[in-house]
């Protein structure tokens, strides 16, 4: 069956950027099995010749080696433009008018993309409704919205009893786009394709895990976004809790994405929930310095570009373990990583008289510099019985001929294809805000923990290494070293 992208917001830099280069890549390795037309819809007048232009020269920047003139030509055939307000009812009339125009009248599924700004994904969703476009008696609907979904638990709640007047659960498709990136889903493959991780993965080898999100650009001209969101809302109720989940998971029965939703969630109900004197022991906020002279932040700001968590999962595998969690803007550099810290051998034999082995540590570097590194113990060479810190090395990029493909076109082609593993289920999103919500009222109330000033370039505030220091660990503080390919 012939499928439709429509995308609303098709005029925007997230379109141009991301989707249609993500789409075009797809068309370009053949992994698109039907026949795929895309229609962009947006209050801009253009026609459907100058909208394949303007992304001509986009696609061609952000695809780089993989284009050609001649493969372009052959998927801009099937992109069109129909301009639209989602305000007005009659666009949706017509829009559907064309839609059916284009695809001959035959059943075809559809994928609704919403790259549109948030406040506007309920209107849409009711103007999809009302024009007969959520039917699915003539091939699927499906609808794609990206993260912010609310601001909190209520407006979360609002927003998804909105889309489930119109969209069941199943036609639903929540982006998280760090859930697309490759070595997220190599998370699963390490722990559920292997049978030497899984028996030590657990609180009783497991000292600690530390989830870091370090990025070292500053928020730019967000202000007007992120001064409203901090760092709390931008990245800790998605993209760290979503690395969270993955890492703390029980195995699925199978790789289904009823079944790998079902056990996420089971995490986000183990974790406990903070309350009193938790938000003072167990977080520390920061903000970069040279934030409240940024363009558009409102003076005397207290908003937080830096934030780490202490958080304990209630149940029988993580019982007492911490998952440290961290995230800042204007850091030392770019890196996300996880470290599972694994508890020190039981009793030291060697080299205890010079310095105190770390114990294992399995870092898996989700981004820039794709892999696994395991380090441990081995004795210097020469030595009486030294031992130091190894390391044994795999690097993702080799092992992926053509470069790691974005995020987008993973989640693209999974939403066309109906597999919603990779996406965000509503009840995990509600149960998200739910961990989140408190934190953030805490830190907003008159009672807030202290805001701490850091330099940019550095790993956060000082006292983040204190507040490490004084629970006897350390944050792994590493700079990935980039291998060129
Ligand atoms: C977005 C946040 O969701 O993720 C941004 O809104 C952040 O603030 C971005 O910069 C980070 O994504 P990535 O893929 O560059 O790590």
């Amino acid at each position: 069956m012939a499928q439709t992208i429509v995308i609303f917001g098709a005029s925007g830099d997230l379109t141009s950027r991301k989707l249609i280069p993500a789409l075009y890549s797809l068309f370009k390795k053949d992994k698109l099995t039907e026949t795929l037309r895309i229609v962009g819809v947006s209050r801009s007048p253009f026609e459907h010749e100058e909208y394949r232009d303007s992304l001509r020269e986009t696609t061609e920047k952000f695809t780089g080696s993989l284009f050609d003139s001649e493969s372009w030509n052959a998927f801009a055939e099937n992109l069109y433009y129909e301009p639209g307000d989602i305000n007005e009812a009659k666009d949706f009339t017509e829009l559907a008018t064309f839609l059916k125009k284009i695809e001959n009248g035959d059943k075809a599924g559809r994928l609704y993309y919403l790259s549109t700004m948030p406040q506007l994904y309920e209107k849409a969703i009711e103007q999809l409704g009302n024009a007969g476009l959520a039917d699915d008696s003539d091939g699927f609907r499906r609808v794609i919205i990206e993260k912010p979904f609310g601001t909190d638990l209520a407006t979360a709640e609002a927003l998804n009893a909105s889309i489930h007047r119109v969209f069941r659960e199943d036609q639903i498709y929540r982006i998280d786009h760090y859930l697309g990136k490759e070595t997220v889903q190599n998370i699963f493959a390490l722990r559920f394709a292997n049978s030497i991780f899984e028996p030590i993965w657990n609180r009783n080898y497991v000292d600690h895990v530390q989830i870091t999100v370090a990025e070292e650009v500053v928020i730019g001209r967000r202000a007007g976004y992120y001064d409203k969101a901090g760092i709390l809302r931008d990245m800790f109720q998605n993209h760290l809790l979503q690395l969270m989940m993955i890492t703390a998971m029980e195995p699925p029965a199978r790789y289904d994405a009823s079944l790998v939703r079902d056990e996420k969630v089971k995490v986000l109900h183990s974790v406990r929930k903070m309350s009193g004197g938790d938000f003072a022991s167990n977080t520390v906020r920061g903000q970069y310095k040279g934030y409240l002279q940024e363009e558009g932040v409102p003076p005397g700001s207290q908003t937080e570009t830096y934030a780490a968590l202490k958080l304990y999962c209630d149940n029988w595998r993580w019982k007492g373990v911490p998952f440290y969690l961290r995230s800042g803007k204007g850091m030392s550099c770019r890196t996300t990583q996880i470290v599972i810290q694994f508890r020190q051998a039981p009793h030291i034999l060697f080299g205890h008289k010079t310095r105190t082995p770390v114990g294992n540590r399995l870092v898996i570097q989700v981004q820039p510099a794709e892999g696994i590194q395991l380090h441990f113990e081995a004795k210097v060479p020469e030595s009486e019985m030294k031992t130091r810190t190894s390391t044994l090395d795999f690097d993702f990029n080799q092992a992926a001929s053509g470069g790691m493909p974005d995020a987008y076109q993973r989640l693209l082609l999974d939403a066309l294809l109906g597999d919603a593993s990779l996406f965000a289920r509503s009840d995990e999103v509600e149960l998200a805000w739910g961990i989140v919500d408190p934190i953030d009222a805490a830190w907003r109330s008159p009672a807030a923990p202290p805001l701490f000033p850091y330099e940019v370039g550095l790993w956060g505030p000082p006292e983040s290494n204190d507040w490490m220091a004084a629970q006897r660990r350390e944050w792994f503080d590493v700079c990935p070293v980039l291998t060129k390919h």
